[in-house]
């Protein structure tokens, strides 16, 4: 079973899915932490529900990112975390964490990678006009969803799409795509390790 922390930064729906999948016994792993950059986060509501441990911090309370990201390292060393699974979290991954899992990191954006990048993915598609957009797990590197993708799935946007509706379609992809790519890249190292 492999032990993974979860980072999310907001609502937690992905990290609800991710949960719920390893409850179905979907996906063979134990979330070991939850690691959260804003206390107030409703994620946090749902850790304590599930009865999975969390870090959370303030990162303004740290000089630098180097500080904050020592101290979870040092978190997630204590609880022997082999893989990251960024899921919301709103900060791009510095050198500490990098240097430490590089390839054992992945993140799910809401687009099609690499259209639509950064803040605000169903935005930036509903203000081009696109007439897809969709979902991307990928590997995590030091730039803004830049890393090696890894599984895409297309969502078509209609004509009367809202944001709302759009994201409720995108993120139910998300709910069922991410816990079965994690089942995948676990299964591929079980036999002989993860390209990245
Ligand atoms: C998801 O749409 C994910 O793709 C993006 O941030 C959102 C997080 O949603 N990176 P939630 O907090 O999991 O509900």
């Amino acid at each position: 079973m492999k032990k993974i922390a979860v980072f999310a930064s907001g609502s937690g729906s992905n990290f609800q899915a991710i949960n719920d999948a390893i409850n179905e016994k979907s996906l063979d792993a134990e979330i070991s932490l939850l690691v959260c950059d804003k206390p107030g986060a409703y994620v946090i509501e749902r850790a304590e529900e599930a009865g999975v441990e969390y870090f959370t911090f303030f990162p303004k309370q740290y000089e630098t990112k180097v500080e904050f990201e020592t101290e979870i390292l040092k978190q997630l060393k204590a609880r022997d975390i082999e893989f990251i699974v960024l899921a919301g979290y709103m900060r791009l991954i510095g050198c500490t964490l990098l240097a430490e899992y590089d390839g054992r990191i992945v993140n799910i954006h809401p687009s099609l990678l690499p259209a639509f990048p950064g803040k605000d993915a169903i935005g930036q598609a509903l203000e081009a006009q696109a007439g897809v957009s969709g979902v991307t797990v990928h590997y995590v590197d030091s730039g803004m969803d830049t890393g090696p993708i890894i599984a895409q799935k297309a969502v078509m946007i209609k004509k009367e799409d809202t944001r709302e509706t759009l994201q409720q379609r995108i993120q139910k992809v998300e709910h069922e795509l991410f816990p079965r790519v994690l089942q995948d890249l676990f299964n591929q190292e079980k036999v002989g390790g993860v390209q990245s």
